[in-house]
């Protein structure tokens, strides 16, 4: 049976947590740990399923990799052509990240070899890898209308080529330049929008220059890595719910603890503070690279806005949880310039239109974002379509709801945030399971 979420309504959160380590940079100090020389010793770790696929592709490939236990890995890295040819196909399972980053690191690899992914993930677009790959004399194979199972053919002769990219995505920039490592000469790459960074402050952490000039991130093929200690911060994108909780919380104070406040990633506190919370940053300092706060949000009432389309590539992974802010403010809120939600765990814009419908929010789905006209939220169910984020969104709604809500399909919360259940009701809210 799948996990489903109760949640009866709540009106008060307070308290004092630490979420888990941020997804985006866990996922990356195994890839570089795996490739580096010498040992990373890693701090902070996410251990959710979708980091550790990451963790086990590594070690099918011969990297030995200890823990994590209690976020500590250790990883005895093989250098740039250590690894080996795995014996089966690398399970991405519901990771994109996993799959479009390896597509490109391991497209540099004397091996053949296969990237299969859950239901989710075989759904999702990959020809905005395959394509640019091709363009640097990568073969890769894909399903029908270019969804996985990746079969990349290895050993080819690669060359560095410039990119510009048609849509802001960090997965394709990172791809590039991560087989860029292993083409020869230069490989570019422009983005039309900043979007995450952490790619780029990583390669450098581990001795590998990348230069940025605009919105284009540049490396010359051949380098190495040398292996480096990773303090991962909490993810900003799990601490976005809590933030959430406190600003439509009747009755709010929460301090979330050393949440990573990388600025290609603070579109959420941006747009929550446009929209009139009460958000404010404490103790801000950097760990290996990446700048951390303590971040405290206290109640307020939230008014609708438009949302300004250049924040939306540094917040989007939070719009489901900045839709159920929406649906709490007062006045109507408009996002545009967000396609790319079509294309997530599951499509964000259809699915979270649904749920607030079906909660009895006016809320109209339209091609790149959506209308909300705030209302009351009426008990009712929804289904998360398996998306991780779609069902901690709707269990913050359950604080400014009338009833119970009943969240379907939660398993997939395990992907990015496997404490989730423990540290909502810590803080306030009445989430019950049916495990
Ligand atoms: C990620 C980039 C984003 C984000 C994903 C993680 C990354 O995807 O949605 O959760 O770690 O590079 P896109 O690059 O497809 O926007």
């Amino acid at each position: 049976m799948s996990l489903q979420f109760k949640l009866q309504p709540a009106s008060k959160i307070s308290g004092e947590i630490r979420v888990p380590g941020d997804k985006s940079i866990s996922h990356r100090s195994i890839m570089f740990g795996s490739l580096a020389e010498g040992t990373t010793r890693v701090t902070g770790f996410l251990e959710g399923e979708d980091s550790l696929n990451t963790l086990r592709a590594f070690q099918a490939m011969g990297v030995q990799i200890e823990g994590p236990v209690n976020g500590k890995v250790t990883i005895h890295g093989v250098g740039m052509n250590g690894l080996k040819k795995p014996d089966v196909a690398l399970d991405m399972g519901n990771s994109g990240t996993s799959m479009r980053l390896l597509s490109g690191l391991l497209s540099g690899q004397a091996f053949d070899l296969e990237l299969v992914g859950d239901r989710s993930l075989s759904k999702r677009p990959m020809k905005r890898v395959t394509d640019p790959l091709a363009l640097m004399g990568v073969l890769v194979d894909t399903a029908e209308g270019g969804c996985p199972p990746l079969k990349i053919h290895g050993g080819s002769a690669m060359k560095g080529i410039h990119y510009d990219m048609p849509m802001a995505s960090a997965q394709v920039k990172s791809c590039l330049l991560l087989a860029g490592m292993y083409a020869q000469g230069e490989t570019s790459v422009t983005e039309p929008a900043p979007t995450r960074d952490h790619t780029e402050r990583m390669l450098t952490a581990f001795g590998y220059p990348v230069k940025t000039s605009g919105h284009t991130m540049s490396l010359q093929g051949g380098g190495k890595l040398t292996a480096c200690d990773i303090d991962v911060p909490s993810d900003i994108s799990s601490a976005a719910f809590f933030m959430v909780m406190g600003a439509i919380a009747k009755e709010a104070d929460i301090l979330i603890k050393h949440v990573g406040i990388n600025p290609t990633r603070t579109g959420v506190i941006d747009i929550l503070k446009l929209m009139g919370a009460d958000i404010t940053l404490q103790n801000p300092h950097e760990v290996g690279g990446e700048p951390v706060a303590d971040v405290r949000v206290r109640s307020s009432q939230l008014k609708g806005i438009r949302v300004p389309e250049e924040l939306v590539p540094l917040a989007i992974d939070e719009f489901p949880v900045l839709f159920v802010a929406a649906a709490c403010a007062q006045g109507q809120t408009v996002v545009t310039g967000a396609h790319e939600l079509r294309v997530k765990e599951s499509d964000r814009i259809q699915v979270m239109a649904d749920g607030l419908q079906a909660l009895g929010v006016d809320a109209t789905a339209t091609e790149d974002g959506m209308i909300i006209n705030p209302g009351p939220i009426k008990s009712g169910t929804v289904n998360s379509h398996d998306d991780h984020r779609i069902a901690m969104a709707f269990s913050v709604a359950s604080l400014a709801a009338q009833g119970e809500i009943v969240i379907d399909d939660c398993d997939n919360v395990n992907t990015s945030f496997p404490t989730f259940v423990e540290l909502a009701n810590q803080v306030g809210l009445h989430l019950k399971t049916n495990t």
